[in-house]
């Protein structure tokens, strides 16, 4: 029986016998004395092994790292002058005097501390290897933590625990589907759940009042460092609740967790900044506000001026022209404003234009630019003035399309903010409310819902529904933390016919409707309380607390970017006869040339 955890043991155990479980994390030979550090999940122990006691000393020369062994053994202080004091066992070291070889390891493919020589993929293939590393052990530790107090929470607030259904019908997130055929009805198809949103409205429908549920959703989309093809969220739905109670409940919530799990206490009460706020001051609806630089429209100073490259924008109800100014960026050299060029035309920026302020007081022969020879004086007096410029700064443009400037100027503001170390420290949480019900489909030219098609409409913004989509705000709300969108929802459509009607706009026809949504629409007309709720992505808030930069890091078994998993090697090929069952016969894949052509 193991007395205790490896990384527990200290100075109230000495001249105590302690029997030990663990991996062999390292051994070091000193001429004649062996010291085993031995590891489990709670820490590391230093054993030494004395060639006076030849039985253990003899295995002590065999073990290599990785072995996993028993170890009985007497602690004692160690000898003045070798104390570890950044280990919690830094204090004791624990003399073998019985060593057993529970299982060997061949070579790792990468030893535990030096793991940033090996690639991701070799990893993620072995990732029950990487796990052990203490850094991924304190962040699954971590994400545990954090459930905990979330479930506490909701626990203590009268939410229920429900499950939903994992085979169901698609539930339209924006994302793709990921498809399980049936073989009990050939030809037909489960969709993996993008979200349990339609059940969770049902369960407001049965009366369950408060419904949560920590609960995986599959999503088949493009992936990034944020976002995985399988991720798990924190889902909630309530009856009853206005959005003005629910965000209040919900930050709290977050603020709990955060003072729980960090013992950061976050605003009371958050911030909040409507849709087009966020957008026009920051390019962006999800703003990382420990960001100072803002994003400052000169649209209506362009319209006049000979630069097509501003008057076309300028004069184009869809397009925008905004100034960003760095403050002391006059700096800038010409290879980092080239950098910063390269930065914005991922975003479809076709150029950046800048100003250089070096002194004001000179007029325009204290400016330096590409472009002032375009710029008639008072435009660039007014551009100055307004965007609050002073000696020694930058000003750069983006002007294009609105979302390729908002895009592109978004992400230039983060990065100026990094790269200038202008970001403030510590945590930044904002609700970002009205949100448009719709956006602009233009490929397919149709409205799309911009949250979901289940969302209300504001009440004073129904009547605009048919005549004024486009200008028609919805009852959503995102959390956002440090500029990532933590969790999102919004309160929902409870009549049938407003439901229709949304559809409706969103060009799904009736027959659609009833295809796809006829369950919803039915259950609507029985006795339909008012609803709302939302979803957090829990890699996300815990990828945050625990400081890591993806969610892979966060998640225990995650997948690639290309949403396969290393370890498993899936997705794989099944055998012709599973095939047969499922009704399914397989196309040739195509090749990357036909697939281009
Ligand atoms: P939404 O689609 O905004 O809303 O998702 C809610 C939250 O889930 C997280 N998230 C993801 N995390 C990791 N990988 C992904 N691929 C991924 N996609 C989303 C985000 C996001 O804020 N049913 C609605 C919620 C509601 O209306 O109640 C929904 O799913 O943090
Ligand atoms: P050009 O006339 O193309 O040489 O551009 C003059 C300056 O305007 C250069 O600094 C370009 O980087 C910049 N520029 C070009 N297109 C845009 C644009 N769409 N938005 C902002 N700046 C641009």
């Amino acid at each position: 029986m193991r007395t205790q955890y490896c990384g527990q043991v200290n100075a109230s155990h000495i001249d105590q016998m302690v029997d030990l479980y663990g991996w062999v994390h390292r051994r070091r030979d000193h001429g004649g004395v062996i010291f085993i550090d031995l590891r489990d999940r709670e820490g590391l122990v230093q054993v030494v092994c004395d060639p006076e006691l030849p039985e253990v000393f003899g295995i002590a020369e065999q073990v290599r790292n990785e072995f996993v062994v028993r170890l009985r053994g007497k602690v004692r202080a160690r000898p003045p002058g070798s104390e570890n004091p950044d280990l919690s066992t830094g204090e004791i070291e624990v003399l073998g005097l019985e060593l057993e070889v529970l299982n060997r390891s061949e070579t790792p493919p990468f030893q535990l501390d030096e793991h940033e020589k090996a690639s991701e993929e070799v990893r993620l293939r072995y990732r029950y290897i990487d796990l052990r590393r203490p850094e991924m052990l304190e962040r699954i530790r971590l994400r545990a933590k954090i459930t905990r107090a979330l479930r506490n929470f909701l626990d203590d607030n009268g939410f229920l625990d429900i499950e939903t259904p994992m085979l169901t019908k698609a539930t339209p997130e924006g994302a793709r589907d990921y498809l399980v055929p049936s073989r009990t009805h050939p030809g037909k198809f489960f969709a993996l759940p993008q979200s349990p949103q339609l059940f969770k409205q049902l369960l407001m429908m049965s009366g369950m009042d408060r419904y949560y549920q920590v609960v995986r959703c599959f999503r088949d989309e493009d992936l990034r460092a944020d976002r995985q093809p399988e991720f798990t969220q924190l889902d909630i739905e309530t009856s009853f609740m206005d959005e003005d109670a629910l965000m209040t409940l919900m930050e709290e919530m977050i603020r709990q967790v955060v003072e729980n799990v960090l013992g950061k206490r976050l605003p009371n009460p958050f911030p909040r900044m409507s849709h087009a706020e966020a957008v026009r001051r920051f390019g962006s609806d999800r703003p990382d506000l420990r960001c100072p630089l803002e994003l400052v429209d000169v649209g209506d100073l362009m319209k006049s001026v000979e630069f097509k490259v501003f008057s076309g924008p300028a004069n184009d109800p869809k397009g925008r022209v905004a100034a960003l100014r760095l403050p002391n960026g006059s700096e800038l050299t010409r290879k980092e404003i080239d950098g910063y060029t390269r930065l914005v035309g991922i975003y479809g920026a076709k150029g950046l234009a800048y100003i250089k302020v070096n002194e004001i007081a000179k007029g325009p022969e204290g400016l330096q630019s590409p472009i002032l020879k375009f710029l008639p004086d008072d435009v660039v007096d007014t551009i100055l003035q307004r965007t609050g410029a002073e000696d020694g700064d930058l000003i750069f443009f983006g002007s294009d399309k609105a979302n390729i400037v908002n895009e592109a100027l978004g992400a230039l503001r983060i990065k100026l903010g990094e790269d200038r170390q202008l970001m403030e420290s510590g945590w930044r949480p904002l609700w970002v409310v009205d949100f448009p019900m719709f956006e602009r489909d233009e490929q397919a030219n149709r409205w799309a819902a911009l949250h979901h098609p289940f969302t209300a409409p504001k009440t004073e913004h129904q009547t605009m529904l048919e005549s004024d989509p486009g200008a028609c705000l919805s009852r959503a709300y995102d959390m956002v933390l440090n500029g990532t969108e933590l969790g999102g929802g919004s309160i929902r459509i409870h009549r049938p016919e407003l439901q229709e009607q949304v559809f409706r706009l969103l060009g799904i026809g009736e027959e659609e409707a009833q295809e796809k949504f006829g369950f919803l629409l039915a259950a609507l007309k029985y006795g339909c309380p008012p609803h709302g709720g939302l979803a957090f992505g829990l890699d996300r808030l815990v990828m945050l607390l625990a400081g890591a930069g993806s969610i892979r890091e966060v998640m225990a078994f995650p997948k690639t970017q290309t949403a396969a998993c290393m370890l498993t090697s899936a997705p794989s090929e099944v055998s012709p006869e599973q095939l047969r069952e499922l009704s399914i016969r397989v196309r040739k894949p195509q090749t990357e040339e036909q697939r281009a052509g």
